[in-house]
């Protein structure tokens, strides 16, 4: 059996909208005159717990959780997260029962993820920080297995080889392959699924720049790659066969996790001016911010066609009241 044919067997939900629509942004790549054409991949648009790029790697997760008889899932995040909200949506929706462990956000107030936490039923557990998470979770998982529940872990943003799945089964929704896809980074899933998609689909030439939203690129970078090849262990695939460079590019974090820079907000403003396009202040807008950057510096005028992944999360634009 070929890797690929491997990757086709595991199971996954489809709780999703897909393909998700890709976009040209001719209007934008007028208004900066540059020569590549410019395209952008809805997943903001996945659907389910107000979409984006964690519903592609739950849908593996939560087939798993199905299938093997889990009745609870526990996961972790900012206040903020995402990943926690969709988590908390896709429980919901699939009947578990689930447990965020959460630190506070850096921008303070009431986050409207938070809210939404809270209409879907999950259970909050507060933590001080960033480190308290993974140790709340233990011991959570340690309480509500002696409560005879089974619960199911998903670590941080689903950044493991199955969740990272979501993503090689993303790069199989693409009809051509872009010379270039630009996208957010953080917990490494989505850029190793994307990677290992690329080299599993045959999209040989297509350069990936993952953006990061917080830590150094080196540490990204690492654990991408090795990411990438725990996917090749499960695949069968030959040691380093589904590896490629790993770009990450960690020049527009700005002040830091979650706090908006000049060139994320001037991104935000101008892709919502430009083609009626929001994006999210914590990930997308420093990505964006990013492709600009590439843009005008002209490191990508040689290119034919860059494709800006769009990995949701715009709901941080919002507190609830
Ligand atoms: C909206 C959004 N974009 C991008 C990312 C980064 O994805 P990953 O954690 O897979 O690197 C995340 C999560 O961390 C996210 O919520």
């Amino acid at each position: 059996m070929t890797p690929l044919d491997r990757f086709r067997r595991i199971g996954r939900l489809v709780l999703g909208h897909y393909p998700t629509p890709v976009q040209e942004m001719a209007r934008l790549r007028a208004h900066l005159r540059t020569r590549p054409r410019l395209w952008i991949k809805r997943d903001d648009w996945t659907g389910p717990g107000f979409g984006g790029n964690k519903v592609r790697k739950l849908e593996y997760y939560l087939w798993k959780a199905l299938r093997q008889g889990y009745d609870t899932v526990i996961t972790c995040g900012a206040e903020t997260s995402n990943h926690c909200r969709v988590t908390a949506a896709l429980a919901a929706q699939c009947g578990l029962e689930c447990h965020l462990a959460l630190n506070p956000a850096a921008q303070g107030g009431r986050p409207a993820s938070l809210l939404l936490d809270e209409l879907y039923g999950a259970v909050i557990h507060r933590v001080p920080g960033r480190d308290g998470r993974a140790p709340e979770m233990a011991r959570l998982a340690g309480e509500l297995r002696a409560a005879g529940r089974r619960p199911m872990e998903i670590p941080l943003g689903a950044s493991t080889p199955l969740g990272a799945l979501g993503f090689v089964h993303a790069v199989s929704e693409l009809k051509t392959a872009p010379a270039v896809i630009v996208h957010s980074t953080s917990s490494g899933g989505t850029q190793a699924g994307l990677l290992a998609g690329l080299a599993l689909f045959g999209f040989a030439g297509t350069r990936v720049v993952g953006v990061s939203a917080d830590d150094p690129a080196a540490e990204i970078a690492e654990t991408v790659r090795g990411i990438v090849a725990r996917i090749e262990v499960d695949l069968g695939a030959p040691a380093c066969s589904l590896q490629r460079e790993i770009l990450v590019d960690d020049r527009f974090t700005g002040p830091g996790y979650g706090v908006p820079s000049a060139e994320s907000e001037e991104a935000l403003r101008l892709l919502a001016r430009t083609e009626g396009i929001v994006l999210d202040p914590v990930y997308t807008a420093k990505a964006f911010a990013g492709l600009l950057g590439l843009l005008r510096d002209g490191g990508l005028e040689g290119e034919s066609d860059v494709l800006f992944w769009h990995t949701g999360g715009q709901l941080a634009l919002f507190s609830a009241a």
